[in-house]
């Protein structure tokens, strides 16, 4: 399973796209971690980064829909809920049990379903609004 940043996540606003590749990113460090048999490792720290990214990354989303009066504002900050609960399911699960091989597979499915139907979809959705609400060369809203 090999995912690289690449034009299938683009979606033409300068720093969505900056943020989402970190993303990619991380992940593809947590695969190769995994597949040299240093997965703990890498998931100890990939989850320690989400933590911090569903706070900035989920803002500033949420912030170009606010501004620009998103019409699919109310489902999609839903979906950033739900993945945001699980990332701190996933910490509480790390603190409590330090590193696991559950925890590494779940953190991996995690991502992969959300590279795939939410950045591809959802943000798509998102980007091409934005763009029509002439966003595409803004920085990140603050
Ligand atoms: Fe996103
Ligand atoms: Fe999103």
């Amino acid at each position: 399973m090999n995912v690289e940043w690449g034009e299938k996540f683009k979606t033409g606003i300068g720093w969505l796209d900056a943020q989402h590749s970190e993303l990619i990113e991380a992940f593809s460090r947590l695969v190769a971690a995994m597949d040299a048999g240093e997965g703990g490792v890498e998931t100890i720290k990939i989850i320690k980064f989400l933590e911090r990214y569903v706070v900035y990354h989920f803002a500033s989303e949420e912030r170009a829909m606010q501004e620009t009066l998103y019409p699919g504002t109310v489902e999609h900050k839903a979906l950033h809920l739900t993945f945001r609960n699980m990332i701190m399911s996933f910490k509480r699960d790390l603190d409590a049990r330090g590193a696991s091989y559950y925890l590494t597979i779940q953190a991996r499915n995690a991502l992969v379903e959300w590279l795939s139907i939410h950045i591809c979809g959802e943000d798509k959705k998102l980007s091409k609004y934005l763009i029509e609400k002439g966003y595409s060369d803004t920085p990140p809203p603050e």
